[in-house]
């Protein structure tokens, strides 16, 4: 297992270009389940997440090979329609090979994903949205029995209304939706950018889809589908990331390959605190100076804050001149790394579904633990702001969404190194 270690008081200053999505890549993925073929997903990211989709894809029978940040993958021969626990539990996307498998070849078994580390995340409306589209679910030691019940083998078209915007559901429901028998309406679908990626792609493969980038997504199924290639969105939450960690070490950073439409609301959060942003095309350049002013954030789907942006967030307020609130009603008990940073000296409180960062206190170098992918993303924004060295543990977690962050933090001027650790 590896930490790094964090020289803190650097001011991150320089150029990043940032990564294909994560969250993108994984719904692009297994859309190779829904035709057989060669795809090319370019742009893709270079991050655990990816291999562990891979190996997945793998034990059903696809080639997967990631060249130069072009995956590909083919799809020719599937071999399989189990996605075992061994590899669902590492990752619940997992979960997403549920509807292309159901719908291409009438069955599926995919083990359910269980918990995580940040609170109770069912898959209920994934569930819902295939028996709407004709299928019999059965949970059956562990895993999800799903089979098509029409004498066709197909699924059925229906109106699915989804009671929480969700976008795993989205994701799983859209991709099965492709291929069933008749008109498929969506509503109250997700449409963050990632499931606008995936549902061009859908397209580009021959789908039809109405009303891609709102909230209803109305699908004419089709017999058969074929492989295509794709270009990845740029990351938003990697980008959300280094503009924050650039405004919580008072840096002057450039972000290249960004789309900054993507990420308003983060940057009008930003700018609030007093940092200040230049747009230009895909690029986007931060620079702050002075302390922050406190600016609470409300999680909320797309186009509102991210979820996968707010303990960032909290970190970088911890530099601030008053008391800034987070609030996260997508994910309530999200706040695990609170009691990290108050390792580092941090002083916030927690309350049901928040927590408020008052600033100001002075942050010295510890050793704390990463509980989650974005917890970690926090506490090394935390480790470049406080006094001395700090110790990031289980930086496992990090290595699942951020393509070589401490390299690209050591060349923004950040003093941090990987070393391999016993302690965990
Ligand atoms: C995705 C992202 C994750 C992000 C989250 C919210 C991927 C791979 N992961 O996760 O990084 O934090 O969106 O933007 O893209 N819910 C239900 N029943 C369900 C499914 C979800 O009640 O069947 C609830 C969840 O508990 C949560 C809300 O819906 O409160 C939104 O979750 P969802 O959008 O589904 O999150 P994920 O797709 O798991």
């Amino acid at each position: 297992m590896d930490k790094f270690i964090i020289e803190g008081g650097r001011r991150l200053q320089g150029t990043v270009a940032i990564s294909g999505a994560k969250n993108a890549t994984l719904a692009l993925m297994p859309t190779c389940l829904l035709a057989p073929g060669v795809f090319h997903l370019r742009n893709t990211p270079n991050n655990r997440d990816v291999w562990t989709f891979s190996r997945l894809l793998g034990s059903l029978g696809v080639h997967a090979e990631l060249n130069q940040n072009t995956l590909f993958l083919d799809s020719t021969n599937v071999t399989s329609t189990e996605a075992p626990y061994e590899h669902v539990k590492k990752m619940r996307a997992s979960i997403y090979v549920l509807g292309p498998l159901l719908a291409r070849f009438g069955e599926a078994r995919v083990s359910l994903p269980g918990g995580c580390n940040f609170g109770p995340r069912p898959v209920d409306l994934h569930l819902k949205g295939m028996e709407r589209l004709g299928a019999s679910i059965e949970v059956e030691s562990g895993y999800i029995v799903a089979k098509t019940t029409s004498s066709t083998n197909r699924l059925q078209g229906n109106h699915i209304h989804f009671d929480v915007s969700s976008v795993g559901a989205t994701v799983n429901v859209l991709m099965a939706a492709t291929l069933a028998e008749g008109e498929t309406v969506l509503t109250n679908a997700a449409l963050e950018p990632e499931i606008t990626n995936l549902a061009r792609m859908l397209v580009s493969m021959g789908a039809v889809i109405d009303g891609i980038g709102t909230t209803t997504l109305t699908v004419q199924g089709v017999d058969a589908l074929h492989a295509t290639d794709v270009d990845t969105i740029p990351d938003r939450i990697e980008a959300a990331t280094y503009l924050i960690a650039a405004a919580a070490t008072k840096g002057d950073v450039t972000l290249r390959n960004v789309n900054p439409y993507h990420l308003t609301a983060v940057i009008q959060a930003l700018e609030d605190s007093g940092a200040e942003l230049d747009i230009n095309g895909e690029t986007i350049r931060l620079t702050m100076e002075g302390a922050p002013k406190p600016v609470d954030i409300t999680t909320a789907p797309y186009p509102g804050y991210p979820t996968d942006a707010q303990a960032q967030w909290a970190a970088y307020m911890l530099a601030s001149t008053g008391a800034a609130r987070i609030r996260d009603h997508i994910y309530p008990t999200r706040f695990g790394y609170v009691s990290e940073l108050q390792r580092l000296g941090a002083d916030i409180t927690t309350d049901e579904g928040s927590c408020t960062v008052n600033g100001g206190s002075k942050l010295s170098g510890a050793t704390v633990m990463s509980s989650d992918l974005r917890a970690s993303a926090s506490l090394v924004i935390a480790g470049m702001m406080a006094e001395g060295h700090t110790d990031v543990l289980r930086v496992y977690h990090i290595d699942r969404g951020y393509e070589n962050i401490e390299q690209r933090l050591r060349e923004l001027g950040a003093v941090i190194q990987r070393v391999p650790t016993d302690e965990y």
